[in-house]
């Protein structure tokens, strides 16, 4: 088993990782290794990767199967597992908080990127740990997010979805608004605004005006990792307890290309 270094980044979310090649297989012991520091620490990052995108899917895999993404018409083509993520032809910037895929029955275990094309200043990435917003809600409303279920669906306003993907994803799916993290055991606060159509038993109004509340509330700096890119960087976030937003605070004449991939979780559950 390598050497591996681990430095947190911030005193609650995120560290970096040293001392693995994903060049090369990547060892059991080494795996159980980083599962466990992500189900810690919440976002790894690993600096100077220099990757083809066979390896970049062995770095996936190094923290379980890699999943689809149902936004096809971002595959990286030829390679359908990698999604190329940009900001040119119209696609908007992720710059709401969200976890990834929240409609599938299993959804996403982490979100891994690579900085493949970054700019020379802004449009970074952040990552808020929901398991320390649920830790910092008081009693009442912990008990009240734990008896709440969203439904979800992909998102309503997204424009571009293409028909087979809408056919194969557009079921509804039920999750709990708290979830047990399968690794770690803690509670974390589970929603993506956007897909939730509604939580059972309150209208569509009033279930997006209280997630909206909610994230006002949750999060903050001191919950929150911000990632300022490096190309080479490969940052992998734990969506089972995390929410996202990219930052599109950076020069359109710049290039920012970020190649992503999805490892397959569980279903949401609450314990
Ligand atoms: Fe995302």
């Amino acid at each position: 088993m390598p050497e591996l270094t681990i430095r947190k980044l911030h005193p609650v979310i995120g560290a970096e990782v040293t001392g693995v090649d994903f060049r090369e297989p990547v060892d059991h012991e080494t795996r159980e290794a980083l599962s466990q520091a992500l189900s810690e620490h919440l976002a790894l990052v690993f600096p100077n990767q220099d990757l083809t995108p066979e390896q970049y899917l062995n770095a996936g895999a190094a923290f379980g199967p890699v999943m689809r993404q149902h936004y096809s018409q971002n595959d990286m083509p030829g390679h359908e597992l990698i999604g190329l993520v940009l900001h040119t032809e119209g696609r908007k910037v992720a710059e709401d908080w969200h976890t990834d895929h929240t409609n599938h029955e299993k959804p996403p275990l982490a979100t891994m990127l690579y900085g493949i094309e970054v700019p020379s200043a802004g449009g970074g990435t952040s990552i808020c740990s929901t398991r320390a917003a649920y830790d910092a809600l008081d009693e009442d409303e912990r008990l009240k997010l734990c008896g709440m279920k969203s439904v979800n669906m992909l998102d309503v306003d997204r424009v571009g979805t293409r028909q087979e993907d809408e056919e194969r994803y557009g079921k509804p799916v039920v999750h709990p608004m708290v979830r047990t993290h399968p690794v770690h055991g803690t509670r974390a606060v589970y929603f993506h605004v956007t897909k939730v159509q509604y939580i059972e038993g309150m209208s569509e109004d009033l279930s997006r005006a209280y997630m909206e509340d909610l994230l006002q509330r949750m999060v903050k700096p001191e919950i929150t990792y911000h990632h300022k890119w490096r190309k080479g960087d490969v940052l992998i976030f734990d969506d089972r307890a995390t929410l996202h937003r990219a930052h599109g605070d950076y020069d359109r004449s710049e290039s920012r290309v970020l190649w992503r991939i999805l490892v397959e979780g569980d279903k949401p559950r609450l314990i």
